[in-house]
């Protein structure tokens, strides 16, 4: 039934916008799902913004980018910060919450911690496209391509460094979509379908065994998870064009962890320590095909929006350490840099991922990790707490004064307490520093940077890093044009939750991220 839309409010339910628009309730809610139409999705709940369903009714349509938020329970603040902002008129900067990317083309063949949307990278770039025409982009931290995506989207060229190689790996897999041949794929895709079928249900040995250096503290996979495992990593084996391969490496990674003994919450543990049952068996191939059945789908899209472009720009993804290679980027050929660096929440990206390095190869040993490890930005607490005291690069004396107080908290503990905490925020800061020198010669006269980072506690001390970064980022000199707060809650740091990390001022300073933006004069 169509009703009657009598109210004035911007944002409308569904029942209000089909009376709006006047179409059935059920007609909108299936334009909504098939993103006909711009719409949001907050709980199980549609959102529907006045302005733009008006836009779409006089022509302006919608664009790929259609906002869609499925709020978990972990993504409430998000998602409320997300409403809040469509209400104000700070078009250029929407809700950074990756959660966002999880129903979006290509963003969603992988999730990855603490990125941020792709509708806040698209806002970006808008913003600056109306100042300038085609755009060379860098994301030095590209985790898993937010940037690098969104980028090619608006016909830029795209440059990313991935210091992880999982998380490079869906960069790159991601950012080559519009050169594969999807016949070619859906072909090996049925192939795989058979293969399994055929091999699954022989008790043959399999060539692939599980890599030798990986050990955990409950057996990973079931047994006979792990036989359909090895199964379909020959399957995997076998292929020889390195595209197809890198495909079906990208989707068994994406979905690896949710068939295994572990999960995330967020940093990887085992089902039991979080209270869920081990899985001791579940249909590996069917899952599998299933994510890269998503990505086939996804490529033909990605392949028509690209088919617009005059031109399909260009993505390189270096997977290397941006601190160590900026150099391979062309000193003054930046125009926008959006990124978002590790946290100083001591978020341990290669740990959480050590299960894709080693099952895909990536990693040998454990002293393969390490080294990815002492070349993350930042470092992590694990690496660098028992080393000799760090001594802070930047001329920041507030900062200094805070660490020093950080470096006498807890002395009991030693290298657990304040000390090693101190050596690594210090070291945290040193790499901001070191950041910030080597992009201002990257980037050209007037470029753009915006860098999401958040707030952080460490042993009870608060650090307000988006200020310290943009003024560590004006020494370097950047010009600071504003800060952005663009959430106004965090939830799911570590620091704050962990007992032995914690202190009492945790508790009650609020978490925040801020998209701090400068310039290059
Ligand atoms: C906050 S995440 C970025 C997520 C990204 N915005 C997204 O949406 O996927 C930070 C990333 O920086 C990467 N990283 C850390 N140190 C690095 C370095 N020295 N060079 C390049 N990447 C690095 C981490 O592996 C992690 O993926």
């Amino acid at each position: 039934m169509i009703q009657e839309d009598t109210g004035t409010s911007e944002i409308l339910t569904r029942a209000e916008a089909a009376a709006f628009i006047r179409v059935s309730e059920k007609t909108l809610g299936e334009m909504a799902r098939t993103r006909r139409i711009p719409s949001q999705k907050v709980g199980r709940e549609w959102r529907f913004l006045r302005s733009a369903l008006e836009n779409w009714l006089v022509g302006k349509g919608i664009r790929d980018d259609n906002r869609v938020l499925e709020a978990g329970a972990h993504d409430q603040p998000a998602v409320a910060e997300a409403v809040v902002q469509y209400q104000l008129p700070i078009s250029d900067f929407r809700d950074t919450a990756f959660s966002e990317n999880h129903d979006r083309t290509l963003h969603r063949w992988t999730p990855w911690i603490a990125g941020f949307s792709g509708s806040f990278v698209a806002g970006v770039l808008e913003g600056v496209r109306r100042e300038r025409h085609r755009l060379r982009v860098l994301d030095p931290f590209a985790g898993v391509g937010t940037t690098l995506i969104e980028a090619l989207k608006y016909e830029c060229d795209a440059t990313g460094f991935e210091i992880n190689p999982y998380a490079a790996l869906a960069c790159k897999a991601k950012t080559q979509a519009a050169y594969y041949d999807t016949d070619i794929l859906a072909a090996t895709l049925d192939r795989f379908e058979e293969y399994g079928e055929e091999n699954l249900s022989l008790a043959e040995r399999t060539t692939s065994l599980p890599p030798k250096g990986f050990s955990s503290r409950v057996p990973f996979f079931s047994p006979e998870v792990e036989r359909q495992v090895l199964v379909c990593q020959d399957f995997i084996a076998q292929e020889t064009m390195d595209w197809v391969t890198d495909l079906f490496r990208m989707a068994f990674g994406a979905v690896m962890v949710s068939f295994s003994n572990y999960s995330y919450e967020p940093s990887l543990g085992t089902r039991a320590g979080a209270g869920k049952p081990n899985i001791d068996h579940a249909d590996v191939f069917s899952i599998v095909k299933r994510k890269l059945r998503e990505m086939h789908e996804d490529i033909v899209t990605f392949q028509g929006w690209m088919r617009k472009h005059k031109r399909i720009p260009r993505a390189t993804v270096y997977p290397l350490s941006y601190l160590e290679h900026a150099q391979r980027v062309r000193p003054n050929s930046i125009d926008v840099l959006i990124t978002s660096p590790p946290y100083l929440n001591n978020y341990h990206y290669v740990r959480n991922t050590r299960p894709h390095l080693f099952w895909l190869g990536m990693v040998n040993t454990s002293s393969d990790l390490k080294t990815i490890e002492h070349k993350s930005f930042g470092q992590f607490w694990q690496t660098v707490r028992s080393g000799p005291e760090v001594a802070l690069r930047p001329h920041l004396p507030r900062l200094a004064e805070q660490l020093e107080d950080l470096r006498t908290r807890h002395m009991e503990k030693g290298a657990y307490g304040g000390r090693g905490w101190a050596n690594y925020a210090t070291t945290y800061f040193n790499d901001c520093q070191l950041f910030c020198a080597l992009t201002r010669t990257r980037m050209r006269p007037g470029g753009k940077v915006v860098v999401v980072i958040g707030n952080n506690i460490l042993q009870g001390i608060e650090f307000q890093t988006d200020k310290l970064f943009a003024e560590i980022a004006e020494q370097e000199g950047f010009e600071i044009v504003a800060l952005h707060e663009v959430r106004k809650k965090r939830t799911g740091n570590s620091i704050v939750n962990s007992s032995v990390r914690n202190g009492t001022v945790a508790q009650r300073t609020r978490l925040y991220e801020t998209a701090v933006e400068l310039r290059v004069p």
